[in-house]
C-alpha cells in the first residue's frame, strides 16, 4: 500500500478539475481515495475482491447513522446459520463476536443493505476483522494478530497458546459505530467512480472502466512488487468474509504472473497497453514499483522500462520513492520473517501512441 500523500501530492499539484483517473491495480483504493478528495473522476480495479471491496468504501457516502442502523438491523438477528469451526476460529475470536461477524458476513452477502450502506459496512468490517488489540480500547475484533495480512492457522494457533492469549469480548457494534464516524463522519460527497473486480490484463475490463467514467487522463499506480505473490493468501480472513472458503486459499487467481522475470514484465505490457488505448493522447501515467530483494533478477527500473518499451508509453522521469523499510512494517509486530525491500522507483510516463 502506498501512503495517501503520494496520490494526493502529485495529483494535487499537476491534475485539472474534470480529470479522470484510473488504477488498474488499486489494492486499498489509495489512489482513488485521493482522487474522490480532489473531486475527480476515478475507477479502480484490482483482480483481488477483497482489494476491490476496501476501494468501493472509499467512494460511497453514506451517512454514520445510515450504516449504525442497518449495522444493527443485522445484528438483531439471533443466530447466524454458517459459523466457522476448529481451533484457529475459536482462538481468533470470542464466541459472541464470531457469531456477529457471521451475521453480518451473511447479510452482506445476501444483499440486504442498500448499496451504499453495505459498501461502507463490508469496508468497515474488512477493516476491523483482525489487528493488534489496543490497551485501552478495542479497535480491531481478533486475538493478537497482524492488521496488513491474515495470520495462517497453524501458526497464529501455536502463537496464541504458546502467550496465552485469548480472544477479546469485543462489543462489534461498537466497534463500527467508532469506525463509522471516523470514516464517514465528515466525507466529500460521492464522487462519479467505481471499484472493478477484474483481471487488468483484459481490455474487456479496462473497457468497462472506461464506460464508468470516459477516457482516462491520469493513471496512478503500483503493480505487484516482483516476487510478492502473497497478496490473496494474506488476505484469506477478509476473503472468506466476503464469500470465500474458510481457510486460506493459496490460489493466484487472476494476479499478475511472477514465473519469471520475463513472463512478469510481459503481463505488465499487456496493460499498460490496454490502458493506453482507453487514455487521452498525451494522458500521464505515474507507476510505483519494486521488488522484494530475495527475487532481485534485475533492478525494478529496467523492469518497468522493458514493460513500457514500445507500447506508446514514454518514460518522462525516474525518481526513487521513498524505501519501503522506513515505515513501520507490519510483518515485524508478528514475527512472520519479512524479506527485506529494496528501493522502490516512481516511473512517469505519457501517453504517445
Ligand atoms: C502493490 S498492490 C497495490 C497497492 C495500492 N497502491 C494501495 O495503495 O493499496 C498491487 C495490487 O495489484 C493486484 N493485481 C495483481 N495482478 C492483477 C491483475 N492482473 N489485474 C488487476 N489487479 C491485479 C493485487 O491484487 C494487488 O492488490
Amino acid at each position: 500500500m502506498f501512503p495517501l500523500d503520494f496520490p494526493l501530492t502529485l495529483l494535487k499539484k499537476h491534475a485539472k478539475r474534470g480529470e479522470c483517473v484510473l488504477d488498474p491495480f488499486c489494492g486499498r483504493g489509495t489512489t482513488n481515495f485521493a482522487a474522490r478528495v480532489l473531486g475527480l473522476r476515478t475507477v479502480g480495479i484490482d483482480a483481488s475482491r477483497v482489494a476491490a471491496a476496501a476501494t468501493q468504501a472509499k467512494l460511497v457516502a453514506p451517512t454514520p447513522t445510515e450504516i449504525v442502523e442497518g449495522a444493527k438491523a443485522i445484528l438483531r438477528r439471533k443466530k447466524a446459520t454458517d459459523m466457522p469451526e476448529g481451533d484457529f476460529w475459536r482462538l481468533a475470536y470470542h464466541s459472541d463476536v464470531l457469531r456477529d461477524i457471521c451475521l453480518l458476513r451473511e447479510a452482506l452477502l445476501n444483499g440486504s443493505l442498500v448499496a451504499p450502506v453495505a459498501a461502507a459496512l463490508r469496508g468497515i468490517m474488512l477493516g476491523a476483522l483482525h489487528g493488534p488489540n489496543g490497551q485501552t480500547k478495542y479497535s480491531y475484533l481478533s486475538n493478537q494478530s497482524p492488521r496488513t495480512f491474515g495470520p495462517k492457522p497453524a501458526y497464529a494457533v501455536k502463537f496464541w497458546r504458546k502467550r496465552k492469549l485469548l480472544p477479546p469480548r469485543v462489543k462489534v457494534l461498537d466497534v463500527i459505530v467508532d469506525r463509522a464516524n471516523r470514516y464517514y463522519g465528515r466525507v466529500s460527497p460521492s464522487v462519479v467512480g467505481a471499484a472493478i473486480e477484474g483481471d487488468s490484463r483484459h481490455q474487456s475490463t479496462i473497457e468497462e472502466a472506461r464506460e464508468v467514467v470516459g477516457q482516462f487522463d491520469w493513471v496512478v499506480t503500483s503493480p505487484p512488487y516482483y516476487g510478492l505473490r502473497t497478496y490473496l493468501p494474506d488476505q484469506w480472513i477478509r476473503n472468506w468474509f466476503l464469500g470465500g472458503p474458510a481457510t486460506v486459499d493459496y490460489s493466484s487467481h487472476g494476479q499478475i504472473s511472477h514465473a519469471g522475470r520475463d513472463r512478469f514484465v510481459s503481463d505488465l505490457r499487456e496493460v499498460w497497453l490496454n490502458v493506453g488505448a482507453h487514455c487521452r493522447p498525451g494522458a500521464r501515467m505515474v507507476i510505483r514499483f519494486g521488488s522484494i530483494r530475495d527475487r532481485l533478477v534485475d533492478n525494478p527500473a529496467r523492469m518497468m522500462a522493458a514493460s513500457l518499451k514500445d507500447t506508446g508509453w514514454i518514460i518522462v522521469t525516474v525518481r526513487h520513492a521513498e524505501n519501503a523499510a522506513r515505515g513501520k512494517r507490519q510483518a515485524e509486530t508478528f514475527r512472520r520473517q519479512c524479506a527485506s525491500p529494496c528501493d522502490e522507483v516512481d516511473v512517469w510516463a505519457r501517453w504517445e501512441p
